[in-house]
């Protein structure tokens, strides 16, 4: 396998409208970011990725854009994001900005021209059609509820836009608009970034005849249920449309193999298979994707606002077929949480009494795994998802419109907010917590959304002041990573994969194996390693019980005996050995 940097790195991501205000108007900002680098320069995190800080008007919080080289103002000026990306190279950490091109904003002037008349010269940058039968060209459904057409009055026709109205789709089909794409990446390259995150690129081929959709199919999951709907998940028809990986191979012809730099694509409802043709190092598209299919073990049929309990056996069977299906041929990326998804220690571990030791027990599966660690901005400290008492407390557009849209169809309110408080996007989005001073001190003003009252116990000041916190966790993790190259690069083999408490597995390298056992329960749990396993002399590398028991466990590991474990409520324990 190629050794490559971002294989080795571990990635932090900032959602800047959240990280740090440093001007008190409440939105996060880029000085704030740049007052907090030599923070993440303590966790020890490689590279950083930022979520979009163009020029935007903000209905989907910068995912649409309305000036591609120009930075928002809320957010500050180019001259601030030069001092970050310098600063971030200064001490030897790297930037990705996101790419946001499956769509633009309405408000960008391609648009503006292109609404104009049926002849603007960039009205084929988009996606146009004439009605039919008096409604819209097809039935399908957008991300963000609704139909994914608009009819614009100008010209009386409507144009497509799988999420909000406000994120016109581009039209890829037209050469024009990927010369223009291609050549603003390249503007961004020369300036010095080190990579790209691809918002939804696997949904920028649409089938140009643009049929319908017909059968229900709940898709990502962000849809309602389909019964009875007028409008329907269309991704047979553009989620890994017919010339992606034509196109992909072409951005990477022309612009990513002309720099030393990686790349990670978004990709709604792919399969390992689908995703190894992303990835594959012999393919020339893409590094590495991020897949929904762990997202998606707590969606009933009914998609993301279904809910329903997840299984670790499922969770297992996720990552094992990734982890398996890309070995030697690519690269993954490792996430239990982004600024999409509720926050992982409330959703996958324990966010009441077990909060640290699940919060370190889930952070040992992300850095223990094949693949580059995605940590999201206060993942790091334990942050939890929140609970806003009135549903206009919430900003989110995706949570703002599907309670209007169930609200619509008769559904009980209390029953919606029950699914917001679980699946809603802005349990990641409310401020960092950084102290326990008002506001979490994130702001001296009003913050654009509330600050999750427990913010008093959870903050980065108290996780600093505790050799124990989840954070130093973390940088140890981040170390360990660095020394022991079997993490990185070492090959998975899953134990017990129905086992329903247990998380089990092996990676070997070099003549070395790496044992990780996870406790997924709040309960203490027997572990028995299976008798084929042979072992020698382990060493503990890591858990994430201190103190006594800490000191009894690498006792345990030094008298050898492996065969019969007992673990701790969301114990986690890494051990090394030669073979
Ligand atoms: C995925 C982004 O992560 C999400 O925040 C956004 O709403 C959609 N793509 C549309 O850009």
């Amino acid at each position: 396998m190629k050794k490559t940097w971002w294989k080795e790195s571990v990635v932090y991501q900032i959602y800047p409208r959240s990280f740090m205000d440093s001007n008190g108007d409440g939105i996060g900002d880029l000085p704030g970011i740049i007052s907090k680098l030599d923070y993440l320069k303590q966790l020890g995190v490689h590279v950083v990725w930022l979520c979009p800080v163009y020029q935007s008007p903000n209905d989907d919080n910068g995912y649409d854009i309305s000036d591609y080289q120009q930075i928002m103002d809320e957010f500050g000026t180019m001259e601030d994001w030069e001092q970050l990306l310098e600063g971030l190279h200064q001490r030897g950490m790297k930037l990705i900005m996101d790419l946001v091109v499956n769509h633009s904003s309405d408000e960008h002037h391609w648009f503006a021209e292109s609404r104009k008349s049926t002849d603007n010269q960039y009205r084929d940058y988009y996606i146009w059609r004439p009605g039919k039968d008096g409604r819209e060209p097809n039935d399908w459904a957008s991300f963000f509820s609704g139909s994914a057409w608009q009819k614009d009055e100008a010209t009386d026709e409507y144009y497509l836009h799988l999420f909000s109205s406000k994120q016109p789709d581009l039209n890829w089909e037209n050469e024009t608009v990927r010369e223009e794409i291609y050549r603003m990446m390249t503007w961004w390259l020369d300036k010095g970034i080190d990579g790209f995150r691809m918002d939804v690129i696997n949904l920028i081929s649409k089938n140009p005849e643009l049929p319908d959709a017909h059968t229900p199919d709940p898709g990502i999951g962000t849809m309602p249920p389909d019964e009875g709907q007028t409008y329907h998940f269309g991704g047979q028809h553009f989620v890994n449309g017919p010339r992606v990986h034509e196109y992909l191979q072409e951005m990477n012809r022309k612009v990513l193999s002309r720099y030393d730099i990686m790349t990670v694509g978004e990709t709604v409802n792919v399969t390992p298979e689908d995703g190894a043709l992303y990835v594959g190092e012999d393919r020339n598209e893409l590094n590495m994707v991020f897949h929904f299919e762990l997202m998606q073990v707590d969606s009933g049929p009914g998609g993301k606002w279904d809910i329903r309990p997840w299984r670790l056996s499922e969770i297992k069977q996720v990552i094992s077929k990734w982890q398996t299906l890309l070995h030697n041929k690519g690269w993954n990326s490792n996430y239990l949480n982004n600024h999409d998804q509720p926050r992982m220690v409330s959703r996958f571990g324990n966010d009441s009494v077990y909060r640290k030791p699940s919060a370190k027990m889930l952070a040992t599966l992300l850095h223990t795994l094949q693949g580059t660690p995605y940590i999201y901005q206060g993942e790091e400290i334990g942050m939890t998802n929140i609970r806003l008492s009135s549903i206009d407390d919430y900003r989110d557009i995706e949570t703002l419109n599907m309670y209007q849209e169930y609200k619509e169809a008769g559904r009980d309110t209390d029953a919606i907010m029950e699914s917001i408080y679980i699946k809603s996007r802005d349990n990641a989005r409310t401020p960092m917590q950084w102290d326990g001073t008002e506001q979490a001190g994130f702001t001296k003003g009003q913050p654009w959304i509330s600050v999750n009252p427990n913010y008093t116990d959870i903050n980065v000041q108290e996780a600093l002041a505790d050799p124990d916190s989840i954070f130093y966790y973390y940088q140890r993790l981040i170390e360990l990573r660095r020394q022991e190259p079997i993490i990185v690069y070492g090959d998975y083999t899953v134990l017990q994969p129905e086992d329903e408490q247990l998380f089990a597995y092996i990676r070997s390298y070099e003549g070395q194996k790496l044992l990780v056992v996870l406790n997924f329960t709040d309960q203490a749990q027997p572990f028995k390693l299976d008798a084929h396993v042979s072992y020698h002399e382990p060493q503990l590398l890591i858990s994430n019980y201190g103190g006594d028991h800490g000191r009894e466990l690498a006792e345990e590991a030094r008298s050898h005996n492996l065969r019969s474990l007992s673990l701790e409520p969301y114990e986690a324990r890494v051990y090394l050995w030669q073979e």
